[in-house]
């Protein structure tokens, strides 16, 4: 059977869980792994000398389960296959296509991940919009003062500068649209992307 892997990167409060869940529940065959079930435990993820614990950057994942995940995944769906006569009546093509949905805060940076996307997201909001909605949120461990400016934010940008600088073909969204809009757009693209996989 056909897999299609579409990644679900961005900014922290850019709406990546959000989107993926929608996706989840809109395509046919799909199922959904997300970065933040992959973090290491608290005791295990590096504190810098102001006492904040580094969880934005690569080391504080554990990216060797995650790729597991993936790749047990894709064996799994490979594993599917149709009859001919399926194949060839199937008037949906999503029908006979497997979809996995990756989402997470660092997706493009781990070359062998970045390596299995189909296609890539990337939410983006502004530094405004991402500190308010992020003060809403209670994260475990919870955010200490001062956490946003001293290492969420700046890690952001590092990060991104590094992807735009290595990784080609990211479709970004602008995270402060209408949660069904950016839906709509990214359902759209998704299907005439993967409809090319089947002709
Ligand atoms: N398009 C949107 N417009 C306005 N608010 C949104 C939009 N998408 C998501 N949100 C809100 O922003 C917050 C973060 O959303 P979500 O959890 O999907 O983001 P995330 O990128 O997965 O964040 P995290 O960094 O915690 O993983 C939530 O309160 C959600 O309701
Ligand atoms: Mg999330």
């Amino acid at each position: 059977m056909k897999t299609f892997i579409i990644g679900i990167g961005g900014v922290t409060n850019g709406g990546k869980t959000t989107l993926a869940k929608k996706l989840l529940q809109s395509l046919p065959n799909c199922s959904l792994i997300s970065q933040d079930d992959y973090f290491k435990p608290e005791a295990e993820v590096e504190t810098d000398e102001r006492g904040f614990k580094q969880y934005d950057v690569l080391e504080a994942l554990n990216m060797d389960a995650m790729m597991t995940s993936v790749h047990s995944w894709i064996r799994h769906s490979k594993d599917v296959e149709f009859s001919e006569e399926k194949i060839k009546t199937e008037s949906q093509f999503e029908n006979i296509i497997n979809f996995l949905v990756i989402e997470g805060f660092l997706l493009y940076h781990y070359m062998p991940l970045n390596d299995v996307f189909n296609r890539r997201y990337f939410l983006t909001v502004s530094y405004e919009e991402c500190k308010k909605r992020r003060s809403t949120r209670v994260y475990e461990p919870p955010d200490p003062p001062g956490y946003f400016d001293g290492h969420v934010w700046p890690m952001y940008l590092k990060h991104k500068k590094q992807m735009e600088r290595v990784v080609r073909e990211i479709v970004y969204l602008d995270g402060t649209k209408l949660e069904d809009d950016i839906f709509s757009y990214v359902y759209g693209d998704i299907r005439t992307a993967a409809q090319q996989l089947t002709t």
